[in-house]
């Protein structure tokens, strides 16, 4: 069978010319099968004739590599830097399979300088164009470049398994999608289920949660069976995928990837590919640094080196040592500061500053007044991440609801 044809990649609306179908493998927590299903399902797509690329965005230890026993030296990272090219880093699997080792730093591109960016963004889509379909293993959760790859893809596939917390997880991840503006209706694949019974019933309490509470309908992609053969492929190095497809093993993986077709050929979102989203991505990014970087040197004329600032922002707080008022000022004052330009950077500043800060040294009534206000500060910023204890309940997980802080002074890193 061949499905190497010209319909096997979707229209570009921008250009009119062609990008792969992408399909992200996602999940809101690491362990339940997603490295698994994206590279069986990329292994039997390839089988089917389709020129296929396996993006591998997990940054977790069993990932793709490794249960193909290949250890590459070069990864993504290394095309980012400008020490290779993305030709040489993108390794041949097998007759129609490609892999991309490393693509978790993709995000890295947001850092280059425009030149570099722009070589970079190009070999991306020259590299794009010439497969039918790209599967990305993204990381597990909640992160910034999971989020990314979702947004990147034509369709989604979030890997459940009959654990009550992969439903949590998964959960929170839907929440978090919608919220930031995602209207593609996410697959979904259980994993590990012990027969179809189990499997509808996983899907249908997920499915029911998530339509009452989020508002969002999902599509059952399908699912794969708690299976020895496919826990045992890691330490032989040998997916399933790549047995006979006669095995039934192998086979679900054939069902899965029929599903897939039956998916798209129901038609699915337009997306501009994945290079074109990261390079939009980059580029407004940018443009709105130049913005911010415009607008405070024209508020505040000529400024010192942030080197200089921060020197004697020191000397002021030192300054302040008895003054309890003055110090309240300045720390404030620099907060405020930081949070007129909230963004990922912010945050990662905050989050940083935070664990630097030696808590350690600090009393404890100190502590758990922090770790008080942590907990208060996290119910205001993220309202809708944690699970209020109706949805947990609908899905089967008891009260204790994730996204909240599990210990005292656990932001303390
Ligand atoms: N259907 C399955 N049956 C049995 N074991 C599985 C199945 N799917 C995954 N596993 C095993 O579970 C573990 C986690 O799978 P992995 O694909 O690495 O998850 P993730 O990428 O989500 O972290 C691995 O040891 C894997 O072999
Ligand atoms: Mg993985």
């Amino acid at each position: 069978m061949n499905h190497n044809n010209s319909s096997s990649a979707v229209d570009r609306p921008e250009s009119g010319s062609r990008v792969p179908l992408t399909l992200a493998i996602t999940g809101g927590k690491g362990g339940v099968g997603k490295t698994q299903v994206a590279l069986n399902l990329a292994l039997v797509l390839a089988r089917q004739g389709y020129r296929t690329l396996l993006l591998d965005g997990d940054v977790e230890l069993a990932n793709v590599n490794v249960m193909l026993g290949v250890y590459p030296g070069m990864t993504l990272e290394h095309v980012v830097l400008g020490e290779r090219t993305l030709d040489e880093v993108v390794l041949p699997v097998t007759g129609n399979l490609d892999l991309l080792p490393g693509a978790s730093g993709v995000p890295g591109c947001l850092e280059l300088d425009s030149a570099r960016r722009e070589d970079f963004l190009a070999q991306l889509r020259t590299l794009e164009q010439g497969y039918d379909r790209v599967i990305i293993d993204t990381a597990a959760g909640l992160s910034t470049p999971a989020l990314h790859m979702v947004a990147a893809s034509h369709l989604a596939a979030l890997v459940i398994t009959p654990d009550p917390t992969s439903l949590t997880d998964a959960f929170s991840l839907v929440k978090v999608l919608h919220r930031k503006g995602y209207r593609r209706t996410p697959s979904v694949i259980v994993n590990m289920a012990r027969g179809a019974t189990e499997a509808q019933t996983v899907y249908r309490r997920f499915s029911t949660a998530v339509s009452r509470y989020i508002g969002v309908q999902l599509h059952y992609l399908g699912a794969i069976w708690r299976d020895e053969t496919i826990a045992q492929s890691i330490s032989t190095q040998r997916p399933v995928a790549m047995m006979d497809d006669s095995d039934p093993s192998c086979r679900q993986f054939w069902t899965l990837a029929d599903m897939l077709a039956v998916r798209c050929s129901q038609g699915v979102a337009p997306a501009n590919g994945f290079a074109r989203y990261w390079g939009r991505l980059v580029r407004r990014r940018h443009q709105q640094r130049g913005e911010q970087q415009q607008s405070s040197k024209a508020e505040t004329g000529t400024i010192g080196s942030p080197q200089e600032w921060l020197a004697s922002l020191g000397e002021h707080l030192r300054a302040a040592q008895g003054d309890p008022l003055a110090r309240y000022r300045l720390i404030t004052g620099v907060l405020e500061t930081l949070g007129e330009s909230v963004d990922e950077d912010a945050v990662e500043a905050l989050q940083t500053g935070l664990a630097a800060m030696k808590w350690e040294e600090a009393p404890a009534t100190v502590r758990r007044a922090a770790a008080e206000h942590f907990r208060q500060l996290a119910r205001v910023v993220a309202p809708s991440e944690g699970l209020r204890p109706e949805e947990g309940r609908a899905l089967g997980a008891g009260t204790d609801a994730p996204g909240q802080p599990a210990t005292e002074g656990s932001g303390s890193g």
